[in-house]
């Protein structure tokens, strides 16, 4: 299926579930690192998912009662082209992406009262993009002036994203291949910290092997700063300082995972620096290990999306109960989730175009989401035993260990995409 073809059938299923109205997306501004440069940048995922444009500067009005699709885009400009990069401008958006009409992004607020009118639903989501809800609500503000004008604009703004992103939960065909090859890219970059880490490397040696493996590999960087904790920098679940010396009875906890065209890997390997565990790592690690097991066992279409975590959480009660972390009797401690405080996290995470993908856990009841083919989630079990921690033994203090893997749900249960990085 060719690449515009992709994102027209998301924007036809899209505008299934809208019914009617017409939609307003807007990119995300560029963020400054210093004052006149700019992270690299990063496409919304929802604009992105929808029409494939990476360029700041756009809006995409998507008219379900039309179906038609207009995207507001930079202009052409030679000038700002030799500084800044190519643009596609507003040809390029028809040419390239699909666009039934292109303008340039100065345009959008002249011509929306046009585009939006008719409807009587805008899709709009407030309080992510401030100067598009300085738009939308001039917008608004205008029709309700126009009084004498028997179109008076959208009576309703309803908010798209549960729509958009239960269409992002269950990644199609052509997703899955890109998190296939980003999960692949991520498990080389674990395969090489493994190989080169020993006593006396720093943090920071690990993370430039990794992210440099990335880049090899095609991917546009880290899904997330990568993490390389040693010794007690392992309790610290989001670790990026990444400069202490590892030392030589030090477990490495390695969470590193890449974005190919947009889409994430998050894997996480804890091992001894020397290669060996001493007792207390090896009974720690085995639990963390065991409970991630359990939990991908648990993966499969019409499970509850957080069975997998409860199974995990089973097993590393009992671990703490029996390496003496935890003491009294299980079903109490069961009933107070007594391993949390060792556990700290859930077990799972959605996966897909935000490393922390978008998509509800829980229907409006409250009753968890039963997992389906094509969903892509973490399993990622930890235990975590700060080193400040009072009233444990001694030599658990310090200790991090989290294992994690990506894993896909298929129709006959479910699938690792990251198993090959070695536990
Ligand atoms: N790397 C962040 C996480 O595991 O959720
Ligand atoms: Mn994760
Ligand atoms: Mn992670």
């Amino acid at each position: 299926m060719s690449r515009s073809l992709v994102f027209a059938r998301r924007r036809a299923r899209f505008f299934d579930g809208m019914k009617e109205g017409v939609a307003l997306l807007f990119a995300t501004p560029e963020a400054a690192y210093s004052h006149d440069v700019h992270y690299r940048y990063r496409p919304d995922p929802d604009l992105f998912y929808l029409t494939g444009f990476t360029e700041p500067e756009a809006a995409a009005v998507l008219d379900a009662d039309l179906r038609t699709f207009t995207l507001f885009v930079r202009p052409k400009d030679r000038s700002k082209e030799t500084w800044e990069g190519r643009r596609s401008g507003p040809e390029g958006a028809v040419r390239d992406h699909g666009a039934d009409r292109a303008y340039p992004f100065g345009d959008l607020s002249k011509r929306l009262p046009d585009l939006v009118r008719r409807a009587h639903v805008l899709h709009y989501v407030f309080g992510a993009h401030a100067e598009g809800d300085r738009i939308v609500a001039s917008l608004l503000a205008r029709f309700r002036r126009e009084t004498r004008n028997p179109k008076r604009g959208p009576a309703t703004v309803a908010d798209p994203t549960d729509l958009l992103h239960a269409m992002r939960l269950v990644k199609a065909p052509e997703e899955i291949v890109l998190m296939e090859r980003s999960a692949v890219i991520a498990v080389a970059a674990h395969r090489e910290a493994r190989r080169l880490a020993k006593p006396g490397l720093f943090e920071y040696q690990l993370e430039a092997a990794i992210d440099s493996r990335f880049r090899a590999m095609g991917a546009s960087g880290p899904a997330y700063p990568t993490i390389v904790a040693s010794g007690e920098n392992a309790t610290i679940l989001h670790y990026t300082e990444n400069r202490r010396r590892i030392g030589a009875g030090d477990l490495v906890l390695v969470d590193a995972g890449c974005e190919v065209d947009g889409y994430a890997s998050d894997v996480t390997r804890t091992f001894p620096a020397s290669g060996r565990f001493t007792r207390p790592q090896r009974r720690l690690y085995d639990a963390v290990f065991s409970a991630q097991r359990a939990a991908i066992a648990a993966v499969r279409p019409g499970t509850p999306w957080d069975t997998p975590h409860e199974a995990a959480r089973e097993v590393l009660l009992d671990a703490l109960l029996e390496v003496g972390i935890l003491r009294g009797r299980r079903a109490v401690l069961k009933k107070k989730n007594a391993a949390q405080r060792f556990a700290l996290h859930h077990t799972s995470h959605w996966l897909g175009l935000d490393v922390h993908d978008r998509g509800r856990y829980r229907d409006e009841a409250g009753a968890p989401r039963k997992l389906e083919p094509g969903m892509v989630l973490t399993i990622e079990p930890g235990l975590y035993v700060r080193a400040d921690e009072k009233g444990v033994p001694k030599e658990y203090r310090g200790l991090g260990i989290r294992l994690e893997d990506d894993v896909l749900v298929t129709e006959a249960g479910a699938r690792v995409l990251t198993e090959s990085a070695p536990k």
